[in-house]
């Protein structure tokens, strides 16, 4: 399959490994679209990549073109690529809070999707939405392309889109806030930095991958932690206390928030 991507930061870079990796796409069949020269360079010395400047010059013949660029940015890639789209091509976006109204000008065939930065590790979770003119031929194209970033789920609903941007779309940031916070937190009670850190991270990484490989509810195996009277008691009393849920759900909703205000500056046109 052709794809384009339009933009080549963070989350295209992550993404190109991810097709890479799964091989959905040889490295002749991937093009960039990115305005920055040290950008370009990067993309072609550590992926062989073709890499242009223009938007528009990146669509010809692409069966997928993915928008990975900044809200702010995407009245004028629209723009670019207004009359460049031919009606066969998928529009996919990972544009956070632009909606699929805001995309369609002129496409019928877009893809509104929120995966997270574990692309570059084959381990996102991307919940899509899709305009009704996309044929199911491209709702497999999408799922195929977004599968080889992680799991993917899809909703007829756009509305949880902005929800999912706060959950999932920033939820790794607060992950590893969490990791850094446990590992200073055993450097302070004594142990050595990088003994701290692999304890803490490989403590996330592995909690997690217990609650997906059981399907538990994650209250049912903290109880398994939990000795009455004991260690792991007293730590979550304090957690309480500072109201750590609490804290979590304002973080969300105000990333909920800012996400739906984005919708503003993501406009079309
Ligand atoms: N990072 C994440 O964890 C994450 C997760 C989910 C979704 N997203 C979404 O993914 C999108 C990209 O995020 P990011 O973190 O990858 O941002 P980023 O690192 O800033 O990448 C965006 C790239 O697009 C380039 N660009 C700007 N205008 C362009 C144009 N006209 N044509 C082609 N490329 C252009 C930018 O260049 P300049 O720097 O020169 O402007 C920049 O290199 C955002 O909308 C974000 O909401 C990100």
């Amino acid at each position: 399959m052709k794809i384009a991507f339009i933009g080549g930061g963070n989350m295209a870079e992550g993404m190109i490994a991810a097709v890479r990796r799964r091989r959905l796409a040889e490295t002749g069949d991937i093009v960039v679209a990115e305005p920055q020269p040290c950008r370009r360079q990067l993309l072609i010395k550590k992926y062989r990549l073709r890499v242009v400047e223009d938007a528009g010059d990146a669509v010809p013949d692409a069966g997928l073109v993915v928008l990975a660029i900044k809200p702010q940015d995407l009245g004028g890639v629209l723009a670019d690529l207004k009359d460049r789209l031919a009606p066969g091509q998928l529009l996919l976006s990972v544009v956070a809070g632009a909606t699929l109204d805001a995309l369609r000008g002129g496409h019928g065939a877009v893809v509104r999707a929120m995966p997270n930065i574990n692309a570059r590790g084959g381990t996102a979770v991307t919940l899509w939405t899709a305009t009704g003119g996309v044929t199911p031929a491209q709702r497999e194209t999408a799922a195929a392309f977004l599968g080889t970033l992680g799991h993917q789920l899809y909703t007829p609903d756009e509305k949880y889109l902005d929800m999912a941007t706060a959950l999932s779309g920033s939820g790794p940031a607060y992950v590893f806030l969490f990791i850094e916070a446990l590992t200073d937190a055993g450097v302070h009670i004594g142990l050595p930095r990088t003994m701290a850190a692999d304890l803490a991270v490989y403590t996330v990484s592995g909690s997690a991958a217990l609650a997906v490989k059981t399907g538990a509810p994650p209250a049912q195996l903290r109880e398994m932690v939990v000795s009455p009277g004991g260690t792991t008691a007293e730590a979550l009393l304090r957690l309480e206390e500072g109201g750590f849920r609490g804290l979590i759900t304002r973080a969300v909703v105000a990333a909920y928030e800012k996400s739906q205000g984005l919708g503003g500056k993501a406009k079309g046109g």
